[in-house]
């Protein structure tokens, strides 16, 4: 399925342009570099686990994703001769209905540039047009910076059962008839 025609460019403080838009299976290559690239701390926040590189079939899943059932957001910029993955934002259906799950991660060297609230920014505008009514993540408790970005994005943060380790995320999206409004 061809991706919906999402393409924002995006001047950082510090001067980078930056490309935020669907990832595709032709991602496949930076998508794999990208994660192989991330430090140990940034991937076992990502992944719960102490992944070094992404399977095969995890790269297909990452790449192949069900519009706009699901959505994943990359962040790139132009390096000297190629497209650079910067940065990712996905989410797929949640368990509960009318919810998604979502997940971000960017590279080590990108962060605290605003790549996280700028990717989160546009993929929760992607789910509140797609019929999403709230938003929710897990979170390692370890993981200061994604919880305060979660608290500055409006989240509300709670126990997760049976893991004193793992804190709920949610928050809830706008109604459709706001949506209606917002995008006319
Ligand atoms: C958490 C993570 C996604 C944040 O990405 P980022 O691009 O660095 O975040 P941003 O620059 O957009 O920061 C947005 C806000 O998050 C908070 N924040 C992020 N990094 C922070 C840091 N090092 N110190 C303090 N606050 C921080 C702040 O509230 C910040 O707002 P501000 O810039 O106005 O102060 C990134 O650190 C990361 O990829 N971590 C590893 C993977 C991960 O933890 N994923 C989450 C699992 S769902």
């Amino acid at each position: 399925m061809q991706p919906p025609p999402i393409r924002h460019e995006w001047i950082t403080d510090d001067g980078s342009r930056v490309t935020i838009r669907p990832i595709q299976p032709e991602d496949r290559e930076i998508e794999r570099a990208f994660v192989s690239g991330l430090s140990s701390n940034s991937k076992y926040f990502r992944f719960f686990s102490a992944i070094e590189e992404l399977s095969p079939q995890m790269l297909d899943r990452f790449t192949q994703v069900d519009y706009p059932r699901e959505m994943a957001l990359i962040a790139t910029v132009q390096s000297e001769s190629a497209e650079l993955e910067i940065g990712v934002a996905r989410y797929a259906p949640g368990g509960f209905e009318n919810s998604a799950e979502f997940a971000v991660v960017v590279a080590d060297d990108w962060q605290g540039r605003g790549i996280a609230r700028e990717l989160l920014r546009h993929l929760f505008n992607v789910a509140e047009d797609s019929g999403f009514k709230r938003i929710e993540g897990i979170v390692l408790r370890a993981n200061k910076n994604m919880l305060l970005l979660c608290r500055d994005l409006g989240f509300t943060i709670s126990r997760y059962p049976d893991d004193a380790g793992l804190v709920c995320v949610r928050k809830e999206l706008k109604t459709t008839e706001t949506n209606t409004q917002r995008t006319i």
